[in-house]
Formats: structure tokens, sequence, C-alpha cells
């Protein structure tokens, strides 16, 4: 089959990042620093990427409110995520993590302040002073609960400053690979149907996550996962995607997020008979234990038949206890996000929350220098792939294991994109000769458009996307089962039959909003299906992975990354390949020894 004739506009540029949220535009904004030519390619103007709706905070020891040390960050951390986390690179993002928080600051983030100047820090969940044995720690620097909102405008303004150019509203279609080399991308220009090709000696995929993959999440409608999406049809694999988080606290009905920091700052929660049962799940942390924790008891109350409303289907959580004063210093949005999405006057009212898809732990494999690497399919040794890199939600590092923390996104996101950048500067050369790239080199992504933009089969896009999310939602939520998990996949499988029989009606590219949504569909669904598929694979119980059939963790056979490739393209779904990937149980430098796995009580 001939490729489709389309107008190609060429650029070069030493680095290219695709996507303008927190990890994007650190990466964007250390490359531009360090004299790389350097692009970012984003499909939404930056400041309304998703890092916007990043409420309660950062986590770094900066010890202004209560003592610390990132040896107690570190313990944290590993123990949130299972022991599933790479140690050597949690150990890198704690130690890292208070520069970046006053790289932050200089950089223009208003973070909220304590009476002696220095920024404020919320306890938030899972977060404990002295290796887990002392009352919470206040470790999250906020700005109100808007932090992600601040941070962008800061790091936008940054990445300006040092000369980045942004392509704003292209849509990246795909990777261009060259030998098993990343050499760019191919994008959609959305506002005038224009297509680019970008050749690059880097790429950064700082794309998010694939949250929309389920019918109700925190994440914007813009989570999409494309970067995941492009990686698997690269034929490179994703790492650990059974591993969903849902956030405790997203408004019953609408989904959207009720930040951490409500109960950081003495908010709790309260079953139908007022009980504030997370004394019993976790006597010592209580309200703040870790997501997964709190997420699992509540659905535990709600099935139990202790569920709050008239089908006894949610849960309250209170702040009507807490000073209206405290409310609209620290958490402003939420106040209002209570009274718009709920009706709920929160001075004087419990607000009608539930468990709700929050963050993916699994994404595109790397290191803490952003190198994406590929894994050999019968567990042989991982390698880098030259030219790739990933930063953010949409990168597996893996700091957060089975379970991430909470405030612990905008530092990965931040010290990560950081990483990345310096690991550029050090390893490019600026304005650097590159090969000229192959004439066929657009001509995979080019198809793959035509092919969509043509369709003209019987299901819509929104149709398919709609079944896909329900079973997600019904099939890989807070508790799994095998019967469940192998009931899904089959689901799934015959939902992806109907991508061969899509339709999409607008056959324009200037602002073809149905075009993009159905790309958009074709990186969720694959997506989806390695989740579902992982989730099914692992018989065990770990972090966010709650297995009811094998209730307990086993690190005799599952402490293990699992690695997942996609190979059911052209409409043929269910057909994954599973490998895995050793956790690292090793630590960066010798000032810290591997923290060795127990029993993980809160
Ligand atoms: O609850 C929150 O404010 C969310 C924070 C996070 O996911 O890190």
């Amino acid at each position: 089959m001939s490729a489709p004739s389309y107008k190609i506009i060429d650029h070069t540029y030493d680095t290219i990042v695709v996507g303008a949220g927190g990890s994007g535009l650190r990466a964007t904004m250390g490359a531009a620093e360090a004299g790389l030519r350097t692009a970012c390619i984003t499909k939404v103007f930056p400041t309304r990427s998703h890092t916007v709706a990043a409420q309660g905070g950062i986590a770094a020891s900066l010890k202004n409110n209560t003592p610390d040390h990132w040896t107690w960050h570190m313990y944290d951390t590993v123990k949130g995520s299972d022991w599933l986390g790479d140690q050597d690179a949690i150990e890198y993002m704690v130690r890292e993590a208070p520069q970046a928080v006053y790289e932050l600051e200089h950089a223009g983030v208003p973070f909220s302040r304590n009476p002696d100047g220095t920024i404020y820090q919320r306890p938030f969940g899972g977060h404990m002073q002295n290796m887990g044995e002392g009352p919470p720690v206040q470790r999250t620097c906020a700005a109100a609960d808007r932090t992600g909102h601040a941070m962008l405008h800061a790091l936008y303004q940054q990445s300006l400053k040092y000369a980045a150019d942004f392509f704003i509203e292209y849509f990246a279609i795909d990777l261009i690979m060259e030998g098993g080399k990343c050499v760019g991308v191919i994008a959609l220009c959305m506002d005038d149907g224009t297509i680019h090709r970008f050749r690059s000696q880097a790429v950064v995929l700082a794309t998010g996550g694939y949250g929309r993959c389920y019918y109700t999440a925190t994440s914007a409608h813009t989570c999409t996962g494309d970067g995941g999406g492009m990686v698997l049809r690269a034929g490179l694999p994703l790492q650990d995607m059974e591993f969903v988080q849902f956030h405790p606290t997203g408004i019953y009905g609408a989904g959207v997020l009720i930040t951490e920091g409500a109960r950081g700052e003495g908010g709790y929660l309260t079953n139908s008979e007022g009980e504030r049962f997370m004394e019993r799940y976790a006597p010592s942390a209580k309200d703040l234990a870790s997501r997964d924790v709190v997420s699992r008891s509540m659905a535990l109350e709600i099935r139990e038949g202790r569920g709050v409303g008239p089908h006894k289907d949610h849960i309250y959580l209170h702040l009507d206890h807490i000073d209206p004063k405290v409310l609209g210093e620290r958490l402003p949005g939420i106040t209002e996000s209570g009274k718009i999405f709920a009706g709920v006057d929160l001075t004087r009212q419990p607000l009608p929350v539930v468990p709700t898809v929050h963050y993916n732990m699994g994404g595109i494999p790397c290191d803490y220098n952003g190198r994406v690497m590929t894994i050999g399919p019968d567990g042989d040794p991982e390698t880098v792939v030259p030219g790739l890199f990933a930063v953010g939600e949409a990168a597996c590092v893996s700091v957060h294991g089975a379970n991430r923390l909470g405030s612990n996104s905008l530092i990965d996101l931040v010290v990560f994109g950081r990483a990345t950048g310096l690991y550029l500067k050090e390893n490019l050369t600026p304005n650097g000769t590159q090969p000229e790239l192959p004439k066929d080199s657009a001509d995979l992504a080019l198809t793959r458009l035509d092919h969509f933009r043509n369709a003209n089969g019987s299901s819509t896009t929104a149709e398919i996307r709609t079944e896909m999310q329900r079973t997600m939602s019904l099939h890989a939520a807070v508790f799994r089962t095998d019967e469940l998990m192998v009931e899904g996949k089959e689901k799934l499988a015959a939902t992806y039959q109907k991508m061969n029989d899509i339709k999409v009606t607008d056959r324009g590219l200037i602002w073809n909003s149905d075009l993009v949504e159905t790309m958009e569909l074709d990186n969720l669904i694959a997506q989806a299906t390695v989740t579902l598929h992982g989730a099914q694979n692992r018989q065990e119980s770990r972090g966010a992975h709650a297995h009811e059939d094998f209730p307990n963790r086993n690190d005799a056979e599952w402490m293990k990354h699992t690695a997942t490739w996609f190979n059911g393209w052209g409409g043929k779904g269910g057909d994954v390949k599973i490998g895995y990937r050793p956790v690292h149980e090793f630590t960066l430098t010798d000032d810290v020894e591997y923290i060795k796995p127990k029993a993980r009580v809160y």
C-alpha cells in the first residue's frame, strides 16, 4: 500500500519535548537554558496542561514545619511503593527534592508561607517522621490548594525566558524510529491542519497519564496517554501498567479532585453510622494512611453497607469543624469545587466523596536520567533506547512502584524533568549535525492518520470510548478478581475489534476534533488492554493492585516489574506479550542502605 501524500513542513532541533505539563516544561527549560535548540510540542496551551489541576502540593524534606530528613522521605516512598519502587531512583528523587523546590521558589512559584517567611508545608498521606515510627511529618510544600497551577505559570515563563520554541495545539502522532533509535516526531497542527516533521537528537515524552481510559477520573479529558501509545506502536514495552491509583476523595458523581491536603489540614472521613472508620483500618496514620489503604477501606465500608446517601454508595468527608478562615487561606479551591460540583458549603456540611481514578504508576520504563529503557522479552538485561526520553506521569522511573504517595508526583515532575535537562546538556551538542531523515520517515504516522481520517464504519469514537471506559471501571477497579479480569480482557478485545469499523465524520484537517479524539482513543485502548492483561497476570496483592484471589504480597515470586508489549494493532485487540524487569534492590550511593521489605502497616 503506498503512503498517502501530505505536504510536510520540516523542522530541526537538538531537543524536542512532547507535552507541556510540569515535567515537560521543566525539561524544556533545562534544555533551552543549556543552549540546546529546544522545541516543546503540546496539544493544549501550556498553562492548561493537566498539572494545573494538582492541588495539595509538592513533597520535599525542607523541615520548615516539623523535623524531617531525606532518608525519612526515602523510607516513606519505598514503603508507599510496597517495595516495587527502584531504590536508586527513589534516593535520587528525595535527595534532589529540596533543591528542586528552592529552584521553583526562585523561578517565581508563590508558595504559601509560615509566619517566619519559610515555605508552608502540610501533612499528606503516608509521609511520617522517623522512618515511619513517628507522627505525620509536614513535608508537602503548598501554594494554597493550587500548587500545580502556580508551578505551570512559573515554568512556562522560565522556558520562554530561555527562548524555547513552543508549538502549541500541535498533536504528536508518532515517533520516527530509525534502526531502534528515536530521531524525531510527526505532528499535526490542529489549528491549520498542516503536518510537521521534527528531526531531533533527543525526543522527550512528557505526555502525562492515561486516566481517561476509565469512565470517571480526576484526570483531564486530555489525559489520553499519547506518549505511551506511541511507545507501544514503536514496538517497545510499557511497565507496571496494572498499578492504577484511586484517589480517596473524588467528588461523588463528578469525579473532581478534593485534595488530600483537606485531610492534611484536619479533615476526616465518616460512614453512614457517623463512624471515623479509618481508625479501624490504620490505627496510627488514620485518615492520613497512604491512598491505596484509604481507598480500599472506603470501598469496603461501601461494600459492607455502611456507605452514605440514598444508594449507600459513597462516603462523607468532613471539613466543617475547621476554622473557615483556615479553609479560605489554605483550601480555597476545593471550597469552591464543593459548592460548584456538589452544592455543598464545606464550612457547614460534609462533602460526598468516592475513590476515583487519579494516577498511573506505570508508564514508559526509564532510568533517573529520563533515558527510556527496553527490556528483553525473556528477562534479558535492559538496554537504553537511543534518542528517547520520558518524564512525569508518562514515565515509570520507577519511584512510585505499586502505589504513589500524594505530593510525590509534583516532585517527580520537577526532579526528573530537571535531571533529563542536565543529561541532555552533558550529552548533546548544541546545533549538532544530524543525518537526513529517510524519505519514508513519515509514512507510518501518515498512513495511520489517513486511515482514521477516512474511516467510514458504523461505530463512533464516542461509542467505542464509552464501552472501553465502562469495562475498565468495572473490571479493573479498586478490588479485582481473576474472574472479573478475564471477563474484562474479553470485553475489551471485543471493543477493540470495533476500531476496525470506526466512523469518523469530519474528513477535514483543520481543527478536526473527531480525528484527534480517534487517535487519542487508539492510544487509550492499547494502554487499557495492557493494564488489564498486566493486572490479571499479577497473582498477588501489592499497593494499588488488590487481587481478592491473592490477598497477600508475594515477594518471592512477584517483586518484579511487569513489561507489556501490545501486538493487537489493526483491530485484532487482546494480543499482549508479558515480560519482567528486576526491581533495583540497591541504592545510588553508600550514604543509605537498601531498605528491606517488611509488612506495610499504617
Ligand atoms: O490530593 C492531592 O492534592 C493530589 C496530589 C497528588 O496526587 O500528588
